[in-house]
């Protein structure tokens, strides 16, 4: 579904990401791990093109997106919730999940319904500007939006970050459900016991470069806590 070739990417002269690859099969879910300033969020920006690929490819279902603009890759399916919960924050809760189905290639007002399904907490919060929102609800609120477009891989960045536990819950709940509803995902995430829950297959990072990949069960040897551990 994803394919993603020896990816270089950086900021100015400062290179970030050395040939990096990966793959996330159809409905499969991938973990991206790895400790902070590794390059996960530079990764994930180069995957939808919010940053300019220096080098290597990205293939979404059989197509060469490397050289598209983010709004085109959303509209052929890859959604995508960026680090840090972004949401609108004077427009309600229902506005923010209106203007991205405007701009969806499908503009069904049901997806918003399915959304709000995946996260009832949302529901009594319509019309509540989404800067009022505790952050996990204002995270429930950046994965509706991207659900809305009826993405066919999901990309999620540290999703859990900073959020109240029972949010948490709530969110691994939710990737949980739309994995087993068939749906492609790329979590980056940096907790190993969530990661063994979830995942099919994860990959390490390391200074810009995949330094482990495997199956989810090999998430548990001595050498991947190394890696992770600060
Ligand atoms: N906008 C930016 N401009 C310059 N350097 C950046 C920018 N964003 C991130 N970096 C640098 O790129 C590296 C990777 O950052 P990032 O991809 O955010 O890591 P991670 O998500 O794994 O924590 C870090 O050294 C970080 O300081
Ligand atoms: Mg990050």
């Amino acid at each position: 579904m994803l394919s993603v070739e020896g990816l270089e990417a950086g900021y100015g002269r400062a290179r970030v990401l050395f040939g990096v690859s990966l793959e996330v099969p159809p409905g499969r879910l991938v973990c991206v791990m790895g400790r902070n300033g590794v390059g996960k969020t530079t990764l994930l920006n180069t995957v939808m093109g919010a940053l300019p690929a220096t080098g290597g490819k990205v293939t979404f279902e059989g197509r060469d997106v490397t050289r598209l603009r983010p709004d085109q890759r959303v509209r052929l399916g890859m959604g995508y919730v960026p680090q840090g919960h972004e949401t609108f924050p004077q427009l309600s809760v229902i506005d923010n999940l209106l203007v991205t189905l405007e701009a969806s290639a499908h503009r069904d007002q049901a997806a918003v319904e399915e959304a709000l399904e995946v996260f009832p907490r949302l529901k009594p919060l319509l019309k509540r500007p989404a800067g009022f929102l505790s952050g996990g609800q204002q995270q429930q609120l950046a994965m509706a939006r991207a659900l809305v477009t009826r993405p066919k891989l999901l990309i999620l960045d540290e999703p859990t970050e900073g959020i109240q536990p029972s949010i948490i819950l709530e969110i691994e709940e939710a990737v949980e459900r739309l994995h087993a509803s068939g749906l492609a995902i790329l979590l980056v995430e940096q907790y190993l016991d969530l990661a063994l829950r979830l995942a099919d297959a994860f990959l390490i990072l390391d200074a810009g470069h995949v330094v482990r990949s495997g199956a989810a069960q090999d998430l548990r040897d001595e050498e991947v806590h190394r890696l992770l551990s600060v």
